[in-house]
């Protein structure tokens, strides 16, 4: 085999042991990708996927995405071993609830690290084989909280809202070399981040959803589908929410 390239794409999505990130990576390997993923612990159910799909397929590392030489770490070696990423998918995140007088300086810290400064440095670095080989996708996973003010998640929001700012800013700089860059903004849908919801929260929620419900990773996943497909190859630059009408 050696000196035959290897025609899949390579899709880097962070976070890929639960929620969303683990039905990306999952869809990204049915799609017939190679998918690198990275997040501090492995889930039960990525380690089973890691045996499914093979020894060349899926590679997962544990990464704390706070220690920055550790993600340009995990980068260069994606990059050694496929040549190419052809999509990113800026996924992990922390949420942070609380009023922002109440909440601990180190806690605003860690949310910011992981919420904006890694999704920036995995941009940095992902972008550099894509503007090689004048393609790719970077897709930002912001949030409804990047767009509607809400008592208790204006850290959460700030650094959401600082992702959009991210999309805009690069579709400008690297649109010129063929690369895109789209955020996605999720209303609220069903993961672990949601889990400590309460009954009165998501009656409420469903309540303000003119689709009369909460969200699901199929419904972001679908979006992120396209936005990475061929169909999608003239938009850049813009945030697309997923809410049901929640902001509408
Ligand atoms: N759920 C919602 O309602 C909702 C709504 C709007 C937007 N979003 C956004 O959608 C994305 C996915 O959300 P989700 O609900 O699927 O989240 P989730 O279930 O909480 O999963 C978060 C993922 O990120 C990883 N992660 C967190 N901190 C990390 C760190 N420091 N280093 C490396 N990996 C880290 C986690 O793994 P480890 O903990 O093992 O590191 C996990 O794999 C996020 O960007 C979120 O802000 C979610």
């Amino acid at each position: 085999m050696s000196g035959t390239v290897d025609p899949r794409p390579v899709a880097v999505v962070s976070g890929g042991s639960r929620g969303l990130g683990l039905a990306l990576v999952t869809d990204f390997l049915r799609r017939g990708y190679r998918v690198e993923t990275f997040s501090r612990t492995e889930s039960a159910e990525l380690a089973a996927l890691r045996e499914s799909a093979g020894p060349d397929a899926l590679f997962w590392s544990a990464v704390d995405g706070t220690d920055a030489d550790a993600v340009e770490e995990f980068v260069r070696t994606a990059v050694r071993r496929h040549r190419r990423i052809d999509v990113l998918v800026n996924n992990a995140a922390v949420g942070l609830e609380g009023l922002l007088t109440l909440t601990a300086p180190a806690a605003i810290d860690a949310a910011l690290r992981t919420n904006v400064a890694l999704p920036v440095l995995l941009a940095r670095a992902c972008l550099k084989p894509m503007l090689a080989r004048r393609d790719g996708v970077v897709i930002n996973l912001s949030s409804i909280n990047a767009l509607r003010g809400q008592t208790g998640v204006a850290v959460y929001g700030a650094a959401k809202a600082a992702l959009d700012g991210l999309t805009r800013g690069l579709a400008r700089e690297v649109g010129p070399a063929g690369v895109r860059v789209v955020s996605v903004a999720p209303g609220y849908f069903e993961s672990e981040m949601t889990a400590g919801i309460s009954a009165d929260q998501r009656r409420r929620i469903v309540r303000r959803t003119p689709l009369g419900r909460l969200g699901s990773t199929e419904d972001v996943l679908g979006v992120i589908r396209f936005l990475t497909s061929p169909a999608a190859s003239f938009i850049t630059g813009q945030t697309i929410t997923v809410d049901g009408g929640y902001t509408c």
